[in-house]
């Protein structure tokens, strides 16, 4: 079988790309690992860039979201028991989206099951061929049958544990790590959100985290020890340790109920350059990774795919290989910001368990600078928007 390209990792960046694809008449086949029920099932952060949404758009699967989701004009910091609002509309005139990535992936199913393009689930071992060359293909199997694809190009969406990465020959590749202290212990449940907008918490316990998906469902985050499972925390134990770390007013209009999901992820920053190696390209969790304070996730994956797209059409309408040969340093240039951003993020607003009193104060005067300067607050809008493509 031939495919123009083969797309591997049917996550938010494969299917993004196969449908901004599809809609410029490029073939691309999707090959995943799993079931379409079991990538539906996981759940991510709830923010996305404007530069996301009209990727949506582009990609013609921006309906629902358009219907459902919330504009968010600003976020709440909360240093103990202290607020502070940081005004992104006033700052910059720019706001962020709120609409679960869950849902995104779930839009970009719909919309490729209903072009008909192929995507095949729960392909094993698969193995990229002579990326290096001008025939690369890609093998596989499925039901216990071995295929092939011929293609142009391969693009890698197979996230952090995927194969593609793993094809680029250790002499060229660098990768760039920094692991966190902690994990992010996580709740969702069917309750009113306790505040318009998210409330980012940095308390003597420990960071928490006030996010939600709609009008009646929340989800919140606190910081925990890597050593912590999800059996150690019950709801009530969860919902008393949320109220330690937030403010007082929040504490006290908080509404708890039974938890629907409960999970821990640990926190990691992961750079692998270049992002692109012969005709195989990097995209999303597969090149990148950042802690979700500040759920950049999706919004670096998205901008990846951006720069592919164009490269691709550029190239396939005029014959023009300028933007898929610059892909890897226009997409690493905006990845780093991200990077720095997502680190910064949480430098500021989680306790580290090796933090001496000197680091302490320092935190401290990075989040007194930030509530009372308007030009540092303009530099966080700015990053939490998204900056630009
Ligand atoms: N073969 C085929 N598919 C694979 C393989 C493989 N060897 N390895 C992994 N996959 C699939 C996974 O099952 C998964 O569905 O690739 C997909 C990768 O998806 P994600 O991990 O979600 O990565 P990505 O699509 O880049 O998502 C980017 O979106 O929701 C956020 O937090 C998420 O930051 C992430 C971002
Ligand atoms: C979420 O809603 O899950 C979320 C929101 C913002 C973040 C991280 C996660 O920074």
């Amino acid at each position: 079988m031939r495919s123009q390209v083969v797309i591997i990792g049917g996550g938010p960046s494969g299917m993004l790309l196969g449908q901004l694809l599809h809609r410029k008449g490029i073939e691309a086949v999707v090959l995943e690992r799993k079931t379409r029920d079991y990538v539906l099932g996981r759940i991510r952060a709830g923010i996305l860039e404007s530069g996301m949404v009209d990727l949506m758009r582009e990609a013609g699967v921006a309906d629902r979201l358009d219907r459902e989701c919330f504009t968010h004009d600003g976020t709440l910091i909360a240093v103990d028991r202290d607020m502070f609002h940081v005004d992104f509309k006033a700052l910059i005139g720019q706001s962020v989206t709120l609409y679960g990535q869950t849902e995104v992936t779930r839009d970009l199913y719909e919309a490729r099951e209903a072009t008909g393009a192929q995507t095949i689930f729960n392909v094993e071992d698969v193995t990229i061929h002579d990326a290096d060359t001008d025939a690369p293909h890609v093998t596989f199997s499925v039901d216990g049958q071995a295929r092939r694809i011929d293609c142009d190009y391969i693009a890698g969406c197979d996230g952090f544990h995927g194969v593609s990465r793993q094809t680029i020959p250790d002499s060229v590749r660098r990768e760039y790590e920094k692991v966190y202290p902690f994990g992010w212990l996580g709740i969702l449940s069917e309750t009113p959100p306790v505040n318009e907008e998210l409330i980012y918490a940095s308390s003597e316990r420990g960071f928490a985290l006030c996010s939600m998906r709609n009008a009646a469902l929340s989800r919140y985050y606190i910081q925990c020890s890597l050593s912590d499972s999800v059996e150690d925390w019950s709801d009530d134990a969860f919902w008393d340790e949320l109220r330690r770390r937030i403010p007082e007013e929040a504490a006290d209009s908080l509404v708890t109920g039974p938890s629907i999901e409960k999970s821990i992820a640990p926190l990691r920053s992961f750079v692998t350059e270049p992002m692109r190696w012969g005709r195989l390209f990097l995209c999303g969790d597969a090149a990148h990774i950042v802690p979700p304070t500040g759920a950049k996730g999706l919004n670096t994956a998205a901008s990846d795919i951006h720069y592919l797209y164009e490269g691709l059409v550029q190239l396939y309408e005029a014959g023009d290989p300028e933007g898929i040969d610059r892909y890897s340093e226009r997409a690493l240039a905006r990845v780093w910001k991200a990077e720095r951003f997502s680190w910064w993020m949480t430098t500021l607003l989680h306790r580290f368990p090796d933090m001496s009193e000197f680091d302490l104060r320092m935190q401290r005067a990075d989040i007194d600078f930030l509530r009372e300067n308007r030009d540092a607050q303009k530099v966080m809008a700015t990053n939490y928007v998204g900056l630009p493509y």
